[in-house]
């Protein structure tokens, strides 16, 4: 598959997770593959040892380190991404520390990223906005067009079932279909694409990971798709064991939408965290001021800090997001398996992809 002036073997990314879920390892590993591999930017150098002090610099370097990483590890196959929240206050400076690294994609949701082209500005790579609705594309287009004479490249929708933060407001959440939704978005695209005169692939996430779910969609006029949880649950993917262990653990049932401090709703485990929230404010230690949208003094909990105590496989502190279909996964797998599963489900849906082991990609 072509995105802009770059190629693509399988169409399949493996989707930004944050805090400390995906990053160079597993990014990498899926590129090696033939697909594509995302980075998460968010709280990126949590790990660092001035994270604590020097925030900036901590996620500037650790983004870095990631991208270098996953570039060796991808051996120049598949793409590389980095997902790099709207809503964070260090949108700007991950912007610039990822296109300086020389990463292909700029993937960015929570919140539109009007000014997105500003930053790239020069930059030949992907620009990747991730949507929920067609209303949003909108948006983006004709204000790219008219302020920057930029487009994007390809698309991400993004339905209700997906792990994370959700941009669907809790009260559409119910009635939300997603197979609607891909066909008025690929309508959209497509007149887009006539109008510019290049193809604009749609990828489409949220519990697509199973062959019912990715043939309809596919009928729909999904050209690829990205997934979260399914890779978590991988050998490669660079989150501890214990966060591994709580989605090989949970069952469907085990998944719940809470309001984040971002600003919208999410979808998480219903850990012992999640049900002690109460809608009462927590006291916020050590706040970094990490969210443009987050006010400490009346949030009810900081969700850099419930991210990270997930990261390290903490049960009891940690937030665990997961998408609705957690359920079905209950074996840790490889990379490769996970990728050669989707690549099937596509292949038997009629979709034009070679898979492994039928000649080399
Ligand atoms: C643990 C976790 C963390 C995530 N973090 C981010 C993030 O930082 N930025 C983002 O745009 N999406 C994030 N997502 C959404 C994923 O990139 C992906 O779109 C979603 O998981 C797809 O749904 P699925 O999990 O059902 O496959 C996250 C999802 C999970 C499960």
């Amino acid at each position: 598959m072509k995105i802009a002036n770059r190629s693509l073997d399988l169409p399949l990314i493996q989707g930004g997770m944050g805090i400390g879920v995906s990053l160079g390892r597993l990014a990498g590993t899926v590129a090696s593959y033939g697909a594509m591999g995302t980075i998460s930017a968010v709280g990126i150098g949590y790990a660092e040892e001035d994270f604590g002090k020097n925030n900036v610099h901590a996620n500037v370097r650790a983004l870095t380190k990631e991208i270098q990483k996953a570039k060796e590890l991808s051996g120049g196959k598949g793409l590389i991404a980095v997902n790099i929240m709207h809503a964070i206050t260090q949108y700007e400076e991950m912007v610039k520390a990822a296109v300086k690294a020389g990463v292909d994609i700029l993937v960015v949701g929570a919140g539109l990223p009007l000014d997105l082209p500003k930053l790239a500005e020069g930059w030949d790579g992907i620009l990747a906005p991730i949507v929920s609705s067609k209303r949003a594309l909108e948006l983006l287009y004709r204000s790219w067009k008219k302020r920057f004479s930029r487009i994007f490249d390809m698309v991400i929708l993004e339905g209700a079932e997906a792990g994370g933060h959700l941009g669907i407001p809790s009260k559409d959440m119910e009635g939300f279909d997603l197979l609607s939704v891909t066909n008025e978005t690929k309508s959209y695209l497509q007149e887009v694409e006539a109008a510019e005169g290049r193809k604009i692939p749609l990828f489409v996430a949220g519990n697509v990971f199973d062959e019912k779910n990715m043939a309809s969609l596919l009928k729909a006029g999904a050209d690829g798709f990205q997934m979260g949880t399914p890779f978590i649950a991988t050998e490669e993917c660079d989150v501890h064991d214990g966060f591994k262990q709580v989605i090989l653990e949970a069952r469907e049932e085990a998944v719940k939408l809470i309001h984040s401090p971002v600003g919208m709703p999410a979808r998480a485990i219903n850990t012992p965290f999640v049900q002690a929230l109460t809608g009462e404010k927590l006291t916020i230690k050590n706040c970094m001021n990490c969210l443009k949208t987050c006010t400490p003094a009346s949030t009810e909990f900081c969700i850099s800090q419930a991210l990270i105590q997930a990261a390290k496989g903490n049960r009891e502190e940690g937030l665990f997001f997961a998408g609705a279909g957690v359920g079905k996964i209950n074996t840790l797998r490889t990379v490769k398996e996970v990728l050669d599963e989707a690549c099937l489900f596509i292949r038997r849906a009629g979709g034009s992809v070679r898979c492994h082991g039928e000649g080399s990609l």
